[in-house]
């Protein structure tokens, strides 16, 4: 067993005496990111030991695309879902990027595909189609732009027209038409993890906790959005977190969410009404570990579909 100390972070969120299942394969993963010259990029849904514990940079859907494009290293190791890891791979089409398990799939990616976007094209001539960062290449590549849940009434704005079609999550379309008076023509995909929060859990949560300030992603439906406090990206919920330090707080989101937040604030109380998304919790840090050991599974794209897709994510990011 490896004599590696449980960083204070890690103290706050794991019990010490679950610390030795993790210590070896953290100390192993620490020690192959400098030989492979790898960095870890982590979404905030990652279980606590992956997010505090090897991860080097965190964040949401836009943060972790943005930051794909500054990283140095040589490999990127997504602990995350596989369109992320295509996304990094995009912007960095020359080096590795690996995802330490490829069947780390996302409901909203597998709901739509290229030839579903082409014949929305045909239907409604002449209007942009915007891409949730949550799609594979191939549906990016047949697209005008994407955007996350961090800028996605932005992105719709920016684009200085009446009607946009936004692919492929309805209820993330619902959120976005109540907040822009451009039309949205929406898909009619769904996040597993989201869709499964409704208005009677948050009025359950008020009566349970008296108090409680109620954070809702915008991939809930629309009358979830409409019974919560703030609706925002993973990343604006942390934002609100530490701007408005509720005393109480739920995070009506992935599960993992809360844990990682809750080590940077002992003092407020997170209520967890949370679904866990099957996808993330694919990445392990064993499977890490593998995955730097044996540089496997290494994200590839077709060049001549990379240059669409990129051009997509690329102008997103200009946006801001
Ligand atoms: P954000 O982190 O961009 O809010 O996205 C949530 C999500 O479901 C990613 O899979
Ligand atoms: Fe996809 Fe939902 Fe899981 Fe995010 S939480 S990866 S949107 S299924």
């Amino acid at each position: 067993m490896s004599a590696l100390a449980m960083p204070a972070r890690l103290a706050r969120v794991i019990p010490p005496m679950e610390w030795p299942f993790f210590a070896e394969d953290i100390a192993a993963i620490q020690r192959l990111k400098r030989e492979r010259n790898a960095i870890i990029l982590a979404h905030n849904y990652q279980t606590p030991e992956i997010f505090h514990g090897v991860a080097d940079i965190v964040g949401d859907s836009l943060a972790l695309a943005r930051e794909a494009v500054t990283v140095k290293a040589d490999v990127i190791v997504l602990a995350g879902v596989h369109f992320m890891a295509e996304t990094a791979k995009l912007l960095n089409p020359s080096r590795t990027v690996l995802i330490p398990d490829v069947e780390a799939g996302c409901s909203l990616a597998a709901s739509i595909t290229g030839a579903d976007v082409r014949l929305l094209r045909q239907r409604y001539p002449g209007v942009p189609v915007v891409a949730y960062v949550n799609t594979s290449a191939e549906v990016k590549a047949e697209s005008d732009i994407c955007c996350t849940s961090g800028n996605a009434v932005k992105v719709v704005e920016s684009l200085g027209v009446s009607r946009v079609i936004m692919l492929p999550d309805r209820y993330l379309a619902k959120n976005v038409a109540a907040e822009t008076k451009v039309g949205i023509i929406a898909w009619a995909g769904q996040c597993e993890v989201h869709e499964r929060f409704s208005a009677a859990d948050i009025a359950t949560l008020r009566q349970s906790h008296p108090g409680v300030v109620v954070l809702a992603h915008p991939e809930c439906p629309r009358e979830v959005v409409e019974a919560a406090d703030f609706a925002g990206s993973t990343a604006a919920m942390v934002g609100y977190v530490g701007t408005h330090r509720p005393a109480r707080v739920a995070l009506v989101t992935e599960c993992s969410m809360a844990d990682n937040v809750s080590v940077d604030y002992p003092d407020i109380e997170f209520v967890r009404p949370c679904n866990l998304c099957p996808h993330m919790k694919r990445i392990t840090l064993p499977k890490i570990r593998l995955a730097l050991e044996t540089m496997s599974h290494a994200v590839t794209i077709p060049d001549a579909l990379a240059m669409r897709a990129r051009r997509s994510v690329e102008r997103m990011i200009a946006i801001g």
